[in-house]
């Protein structure tokens, strides 16, 4: 038998393209080709790029830099560009990097067999297409063993067209997969090992197929036996539905933690963003969620330096997070982005605009801070997913998607448990194992 080739694929961006590439390389898989984590060795190099921000994007060009001493030690690696950037920039990937074999956007995945084929016979190929079929049902089924957790995408692209964004020019419209594929390779999921899955979306929240909305596949999902933990994200405010909410409070399955983008606390910087609510609604809706879970943990991300932001503005957005509280957050300087619509107006002074960032992040790690100090003494779940540095440890995450570490000699991979929390960190927990 010849050596298996190798693959060799890293990674930008969401979650979303976590998932992509993990089915990318089951898909390579199944024409022969054996995943590296080294480069240089490899036959097939994928870069499976976002395209959210300026330097996420600019990275692209700066890696396939490093990769083109390689290719020229290595006669017959490929090298391909797949997902947003690949989306927005398409042909101008090939024209800017001649190291580049293949550009493929991020509907188009099922096809990169073929596509390779033609590379082989000597053409550089690209596919930025939006196919009419679905990917995922063209992608062979997913690998014998898998980790305790997973990801399972249900739902792909974006309708909102908030001001400063790329996703619904990269991603295309809005669409959810049918609710009896999604159950299907859930079940899937959980005969090959996995106990909690997260499911992922644009806009996760706006799923909607087979007359359901997503609490209603969060209620199918937890009758599956084994399954014991579900999550979601990344959910819009505006589809967060009643009987979502009421799933928070009634379904043990779901869990304590939501991550509901906000982005600002200023009604005019909302309107402006395109984001179709206030933050008086915004704050209603968190405490309706809050009523239904008062335990529950909340995320969110913000932009800082949005065009025409003013120092009120900014003060509302830091009224809004005091007035929330959030356990964690994600806060990131806003950049121009081709093609939309924000990228047209003059941007804050990027002084500014980095002197607000740091004081909005100063105020969430406060946060942060505090909700980690409210967990000391409090008993909650933990999945363990691998073993800790020191002998004897497992680490995983809490009900409220926590990192913990607990001295558990006997514990692996998998296990459920209840502790108490001992210890607090910034980033993560210490606990004790309770006995059974
Ligand atoms: N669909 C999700 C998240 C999409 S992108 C949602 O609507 O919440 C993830 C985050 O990147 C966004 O929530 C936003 O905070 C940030 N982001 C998107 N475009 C950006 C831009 N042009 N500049 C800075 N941050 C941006
Ligand atoms: Fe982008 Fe807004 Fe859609 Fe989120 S909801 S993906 S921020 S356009
Ligand atoms: Fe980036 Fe595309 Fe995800 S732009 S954030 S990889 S949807």
């Amino acid at each position: 038998m010849s050596e298996p080739k190798k693959l060799f694929i890293k990674t930008y961006g969401c979650q979303m393209n976590v998932y992509d590439s993990e089915r990318m390389a089951e898909a390579m898989g199944a024409e022969g080709y054996a995943q590296t984590d080294r480069p240089e060795e490899a036959d097939l190099v994928l870069l499976n790029t976002c395209h959210i921000r300026e330097k996420a994007a600019e990275k692209v060009y700066s890696d396939l830099g490093r990769l083109r001493p390689m290719k020229a030690a290595k006669p017959g690696m490929k090298i391909g560009v797949t997902g947003c950037v690949a989306q927005a920039e398409g042909e101008e990937i090939l024209r800017r990097s001649k190291v580049v074999d293949l550009v493929v956007g991020p509907q188009s995945y099922h096809r990169l067999p073929a596509m390779l084929a033609r590379v082989a016979g000597g053409e550089r190929a690209i596919d930025t297409e939006f196919p009419p079929e679905d990917k995922f049902d063209h992608l062979p089924a997913r690998k014998a063993q898998l980790g305790p957790t997973a990801f399972l995408t249900v739902q792909e692209g974006c309708d909102k067209f908030c001001a400063f964004c790329v996703v619904p020019y990269t991603r295309g419209a809005e669409v959810s997969r049918p609710s009896a594929r999604l159950l299907d390779e859930a079940r899937g999921l959980v005969a090959r090992g996995v106990r909690e899955i997260t499911l992922l979306g644009q806009n996760v929240n706006a799923w909607s197929a087979d007359g359901m909305g997503l609490a209603g596949l969060i209620r199918g999902l937890a009758r599956i036996d084994g399954l014991e933990r579900i999550r979601y994200t990344t959910s819009h405010p505006n589809d967060m539905e009643d009987d979502l909410i009421a799933a928070h409070g009634d379904e043990p399955k779901l869990m304590p933690y939501l991550h509901l983008p906000v982005q600002s606390g200023s009604d005019r910087i909302l309107k402006a963003m395109n984001r179709k609510h206030t933050a008086a609604q915004y704050l209603d809706l968190i405490a309706r969620v809050r009523a239904a879970r008062p335990d529950i943990l909340l995320s969110s991300d913000f932009i800082v330096g949005f065009p025409g932001e003013t120092e009120a503005d900014f003060q509302a957005t830091l009224d809004l997070i005091r007035a929330v509280g959030f356990g964690q957050a994600y806060s990131f300087r806003y950049s121009a982005r081709p093609g939309t619509p924000a990228a047209e107006k003059p941007g804050v002074d990027p002084a500014v605009a980095d002197a607000r960032l740091q004081a909005l992040q100063a105020l969430l790690a406060a946060q942060q801070r505090a909700a980690q100090a409210a967990m000391l003494g409090r008993e909650v779940g933990v999945l363990y997913e691998k073993p800790g540095r020191l002998p004897g440890q497992m680490v995983g995450k809490s009900d409220h998607l926590q990192a913990v570490h607990v001295f558990d000699p006997t514990g692996k991979p998998g296990d459920l448990v209840r502790v108490r929390i001992t210890g607090t960190e910034t980033n993560s927990l210490a606990a004790d194992r309770m006995n059974a």
